[in-house]
C-alpha cells in the first residue's frame, strides 16, 4: 500500500537556523529512500530554489497562492529523481499583504496544492523567517509541522511564539496539524555551547527532538552554490550522513503512525 500523503511545514521564525538547509536536504534524502516528494519553495528569498540550481522561475508559489498559475503548471522536476519542486521569487514577499485581503485567506497554499497532492507521498514546505500570512498558509496546508533549532544561545527563544501560533492554527485553522519534530542543526562537537544547548531543549522537549543531530558541516554550506543538495556534492561528508539519518527516523514515524 502507498504511504499516506504527509504534507510538512518546516518552520521557525527565526532567521538563518537551517530550515531551507532541512527541507532541501530533507526532500533529498526522502526522495532518495523511493518516495514521491514535492518541496515547495515558500520564501521570497528563493533559497531553496537556488539551492536546487532553478533558473526557470516563470510559473512559482507566488502565482500559485495569487491564483496567476496551477500547482501543474507551477510544479517543475529537479536534478534529484523522484523531487519536484514549486519555485519561489521575490515577488512572494507582497503576497504577505496580498493574502490578507483575499477570500479563504489562510487556505490559498491549501486550495492550490490541493490537486497535485495525490501524486506525493512527501510535500516539504520551506517557510520564511516570519510568523506572518505566509507561514500561516504553510501551517494550515500542513499535516505536521518540522522545526529546525540551531544549537546556539537562544535556541529556546522564539520557540514558544511558534508553539503558539502552532496551537492558534490548530485552534482555528487546521485542527490535525501535528509536531513532526524538533532537529538541532549546526551542531559543533569542538564547541561546549553546542552539547549544553542540546541538553538543554532535549531537558525541555526530549520527547519531541530527533536523535539525529546535524552537525555544523561546511560541505553543506558549500553545496547550495553549486546548485545541489549536499547529498549529491558530497554523500559521504558528514553533513550528508545525518540528513540521510534525519530522513531513516522521519520514515521510522511514518511506520510507527501506520
Ligand atoms: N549544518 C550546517 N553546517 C554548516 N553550515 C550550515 C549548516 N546548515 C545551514 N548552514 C548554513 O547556514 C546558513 C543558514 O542556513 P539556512 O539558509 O538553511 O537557514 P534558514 O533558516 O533557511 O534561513 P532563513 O531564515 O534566512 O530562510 C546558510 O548559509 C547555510 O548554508
Ligand atoms: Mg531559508
Amino acid at each position: 500500500m502507498a504511504a499516506p500523503l504527509r504534507i510538512v511545514a518546516v518552520a521557525n521564525q527565526k532567521g538563518g537556523v537551517g530550515k531551507t538547509t532541512t527541507s532541501v536536504n530533507l526532500a533529498t534524502a526522502l526522495a532518495a529512500c523511493g518516495r514521491k516528494v514535492l518541496l515547495i519553495d515558500f520564501d521570497p528569498q528563493g533559497n531553496a530554489s537556488t539551492g536546487l540550481g532553478i533558473v526557470d522561475r516563470k510559473f512559482n508559489s507566488y502565482r500559485l497562492v495569487t491564483s496567476g498559475c496551477s500547482a501543474r503548471e507551477a510544479v517543475q522536476s529537479t536534478l534529484v529523481p523522484r523531487l519536484d519542486i514549486i519555485p519561489a521569487v521575490v515577488d512572494l514577499s507582497a503576497a504577505e499583504v496580498e493574502l490578507t485581503d483575499m477570500e479563504r485567506r489562510e487556505y490559498q497554499l491549501a486550495d492550490g496544492i490541493s490537486g497535485i497532492c495525490s501524486e506525493y507521498q512527501y510535500v516539504i514546505i520551506d517557510c520564511p523567517p516570519s510568523l506572518g500570512m505566509l507561514t500561516v498558509n504553510s501551517l494550515t496546508a500542513a499535516t505536521s509541522v518540522l522545526v529546525p533549532l540551531q544549537c546556539e544561545f537562544y535556541a529556546l527563544e522564539g520557540l514558544t511564539q511558534l508553539m503558539h501560533t502552532i496551537e492558534a492554527v490548530r485552534a482555528g485553522l487546521n485542527p490535525h496539524l501535528l509536531m513532526q519534530g524538533i532537529v538541532l542543526t549546526m551542531y559543533d562537537t569542538r564547541n561546549r555551547l553546542s552539547s549544553m544547548v542540546a541538553n538543554d531543549v532535549r531537558g525541555h522537549l526530549g520527547h519531541l527532538v530527533y536523535d539525529t543531530v546535524i552537525p555544523r558541516n561546511v560541505r553543506v554550506s558549500e553545496a547550495p552554490s553549486f546548485g545541489q543538495p549536499v547529498l549529491m556534492y558530497d554523500l559521504k561528508c558528514p553533513g550528508s550522513q545525518a540528513y540521510a539519518a534525519l530522513a531513516a527516523e522521519v520514515l521510522t514515524q511514518e511506520r510507527h503512525a501506520a
